[in-house]
């Protein structure tokens, strides 16, 4: 396959992440949420808004924003959560999605992030260090089968003494 370049996306991939995200997802929900999200100024980090290019043309996107991790007395703790991730259609199952989870855990580390959150498949997602959320104390704030949602602790023991419920931004019970 041919080389694959990640880096933070710019202003003018806007409309080329919106087109990718919804080809993959095949519904605009998705690519919607990513520009609400965008717009939210407390949870998006630009850098951790990464696009894949391949020939100079963006083929995925992974987006990071932050949320809290509330326990039962209240104490809240920042984390990250990766969602979405697309990756153009005729493109996937390449390793394209692989290389831009690898790079947000990196670019999330370099940024000083402790830990990240998804909602995802139960066999992807542990390649890369990911364990059920179950596992630390956390708890989704809707129901899910317990191992779909998963955190990855970025330093050591980051979530030893972190539990309690994930508090999204609302732009993702909007979708
Ligand atoms: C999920 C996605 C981003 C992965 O990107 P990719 O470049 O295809 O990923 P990779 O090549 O690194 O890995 C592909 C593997 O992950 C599996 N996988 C990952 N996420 C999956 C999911 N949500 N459902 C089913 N399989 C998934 C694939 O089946 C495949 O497994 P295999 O190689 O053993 O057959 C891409 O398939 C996609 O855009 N899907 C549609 C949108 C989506 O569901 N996004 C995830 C939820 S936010």
């Amino acid at each position: 396959m041919r080389e694959v370049k990640i880096r933070p996306e710019s202003p003018n991939d806007i409309l080329t992440i919106q087109t990718v995200n919804t080809a993959a997802f095949g519904q605009p929900n998705e690519a919607q949420l990513v520009n609400k999200l965008r717009e939210n100024a407390t949870h998006f980090i630009p850098e951790l808004s990464l696009v894949a290019l391949m020939n100079n043309e963006i083929v995925g996107h992974i987006l990071l924003t932050t949320n809290k991790i509330v326990d039962a007395t209240g104490n809240e703790v920042e984390s990250l959560s990766l969602a979405p991730m697309a990756v153009a259609p005729f493109l996937q199952k390449k390793g394209i999605g692989s290389q831009l989870v690898q790079h947000a855990i990196e670019k999330a580390k370099q940024l000083g992030y402790h830990s990240i959150i998804v909602l995802g498949h139960e066999k992807y997602y542990p390649k890369f260090g990911f364990k059920p959320a179950s596992t630390f104390g956390i708890k989704a704030p809707f129901e899910v089968p317990d191992d779909v949602f998963m955190a990855l602790e970025l330093t050591t023991d980051a979530l030893k003494n972190v539990a309690g419920m994930v508090h999204y931004p609302h732009e993702f019970m909007e979708v």
